[in-house]
């Protein structure tokens, strides 16, 4: 297994101290591969947007760690870099500068990062491209929607190609139409370039199109449910593999690197597909020609 690109380990916050303390995060651990998208839920107050907060560096924990990327936050040398360069943040509220168009919002965290005005101000545009908004670049957040708002603020979360966006309630605000367009694009975004997405929602649905759910009560992570299609492990796993490297990489006569393993899980593979094809042909009208299966 690679790396994984989140690791909490036994986090803990407690916000003031004595009689009013609040233990905010109580020993979480949880940890994230490369190219999940997954949601966080769980009941107001139980620690959602804290945790959120010390994966994006915003938050110092109490006790425990947090690595991103391979790096341990706390000893992190340069933090508006790491935020900058490594983590796209959607929030629900205060998301944009009123005084400044969407194009400029975009174009926000891409200053101080050695890019000309003109680079800036094209992939500000692209990006207003990629969630829709091409034709709204020069509005102010004031005259848009709810929904297209939220859309700015994950192009300008894109702005410098994160490897990791958080997004705390990112459809807290919206109807369920816009909802569902700001899923799907989030959803684009984690299959097309792969970023990895952590999402906080209250809202069933959000959640549902995740691969991955945790739920935290009272500081905790109680519950940490994936669904994990064998077959696209299976998949993932041969890909992954010197074989599938080297069809991947259209090599010469791949089958002759093929180890015991790989053979394994190829024929596994193999059998499912044959499988689906005879469930297939078990559910089309009887032909009287073909012999029943055993
Ligand atoms: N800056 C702060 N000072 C003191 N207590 C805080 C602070 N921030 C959060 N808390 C407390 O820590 C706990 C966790 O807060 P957090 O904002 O992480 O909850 P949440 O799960 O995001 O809730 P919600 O769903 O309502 O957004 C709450 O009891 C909250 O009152
Ligand atoms: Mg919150």
């Amino acid at each position: 297994m690679s790396e994984p690109l989140i690791r909490i380990v036994n986090l803990s916050k407690v916000y003031g101290a004595g009689e009013t303390a609040v233990h905010a995060l109580d020993g979480v651990s949880l940890e994230v591969a490369r190219g999940e998208l997954l949601a966080i839920m769980g009941p107001s107050g139980c620690g959602k947007s804290t945790l959120l907060n010390m994966i994006g560096a915003l938050d110092q924990p109490s006790a425990g760690e947090v690595w991103v990327a391979g790096e341990n936050l706390a000893q992190l040398k340069d933090v508006d870099h790491f935020r900058a360069r490594t983590v796209g943040f959607v929030f629900q509220l205060h998301n944009l500068l009123p005084t400044l168009t969407a194009l400029e919002n975009v174009e926000v965290p891409m200053q101080g990062q050695g890019m000309g005005s003109q680079a800036r101000r094209t992939r500000a545009m692209q990006l207003l491209e990629v969630v829709g908004l091409a034709g709204r670049a020069g509005h102010l957040p004031s005259q848009l929607s709810g929904g297209q708002r939220q859309r700015i603020a994950i192009a300008r979360a894109l702005a410098n190609d994160p490897l990791l966006i958080l997004a705390d309630e990112p459809t807290g605000a919206l109807d369920s139409q816009s909802g569902e367009e700001l899923l799907a694009l989030l959803n684009d975004l984690n299959q097309s370039r792969g970023t990895t997405i952590v999402v906080v929602t209250h809202d069933r649905r959000v959640a549902q199109a995740t691969r991955r759910i945790v739920r935290m009560r009272d500081g905790r992570v109680v519950e940490d449910h994936r669904l994990v299609d064998p077959l696209e492990e299976d998949l993932r796993t041969l890909a992954r593999s010197q074989l599938g490297q080297a069809i991947l990489d259209e090599e010469d006569r791949p089958l002759a690197q093929m180890t015991p393993e790989e053979e394994a899980v190829l024929r596994r593979i193999l059998l499912r597909v044959d499988g689906v094809q005879q469930d297939y042909q078990e559910h089309q009208p009887p032909t009287g020609q073909r012999e029943p299966q055993p």
